[in-house]
């Protein structure tokens, strides 16, 4: 078998949403593969759509780049027409999945409990799940940014094992930040993830939230990740648009790999 999910690993993961066709996605992987041939020093990880998922993984097969996918049923298996279960995904290669993206709370009407059953299918079949949470701008203007995180955080992993919420990581992802070319300030990022490192302190057990990776998504590019992963709290990225491009997003991965006192003497 490959290599073992590291212990709080910085981590760029390149969400490539509803683009490219199976041969598109297994170009693109090829060329990204072609500029992280010395490998960086974060986990990389590209999270296809589900039908490039198969022409994908054997361009990634033996570079140490992990293969995600972009959404799991929670069921293993069973009459639910157009999903995709946990262990589908395993046996293309999938090593990660994202569950709870904004794009299903928000645009499918995906609730805090489907995010949490979604989670734990994926931890069932060793699959490690990258769990989005983020308010809303009308949120944020409300001045309930807090109360958002805390509730789809504590709805995600209470009653989670410390062991299994140890094998997943978190994407704080402000729902007006994505695809929209707004990004967060690293002072905002700081803060939600320091948040979320309480929250998961207080829901899973203390030490939790330090040990868990977690990272910022919402309009990341070559030109803002390193001021966000400057951040001690911000442990890397999940990149949308820019992971489509494999030039801007092997940049972004190389700013995830630089010493932290590196970023900041750079700011
Ligand atoms: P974006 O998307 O980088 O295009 O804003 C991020 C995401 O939705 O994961």
């Amino acid at each position: 078998m490959s290599r073992s999910w590291p212990r709080r690993p910085r981590l760029c993961a390149g969400n490539w949403k509803m683009h490219r066709t199976a041969p598109e996605g297994a170009a693109l992987a090829r060329e990204l593969v072609e500029l992280l041939r010395a490998r960086p020093g974060c986990e990389v990880a590209v999270c296809p759509p589900f039908t490039a998922l198969e022409s994908v993984a054997p361009a990634l097969r033996g570079t140490g780049i992990w293969l995600g996918a972009q959404n799991v049923h929670w069921e293993r298996q069973g009459p639910f027409t157009g999903e995709v279960s946990a262990p589908m995904l395993v046996s293309l290669g999938c090593r990660l999945v994202i569950v709870g993206h904004s794009e299903w709370r928000h645009g499918m009407n995906e609730d805090d409990a489907t995010v949490a059953r979604k989670l734990r299918a994926a931890l069932g079949e060793g699959l490690t799940p990258i769990v989005c949470v983020g308010e809303t701008l009308g949120e944020r203007e409300a001045g309930r940014t807090a109360e958002v995180l805390v509730r789809q955080a504590q709805a995600a992993y209470s009653d989670l094992s410390q062991a299994d919420s140890l094998a997943t990581v978190v994407a704080y992802e402000p729902v007006w930040a994505i695809g929209t070319g707004k990004v967060a300030s690293p002072e905002q990022a700081r803060e939600a993830h320091a948040l979320i490192r309480a929250t998961l302190d207080r829901i899973v057990g203390a030490g939790t939230g330090e040990r868990v990776t977690i990272l910022y998504g919402g309009s990341v590019n070559p030109g803002n990740a390193a001021a966000l992963f400057a951040e001690e709290e911000v442990d890397g990225a999940l990149v949308g648009g820019a992971s489509l491009e494999a030039a801007s997003f092997w940049k972004i991965a190389v700013a995830a790999s630089a010493p932290r006192e590196q970023l900041r003497a750079g700011r």
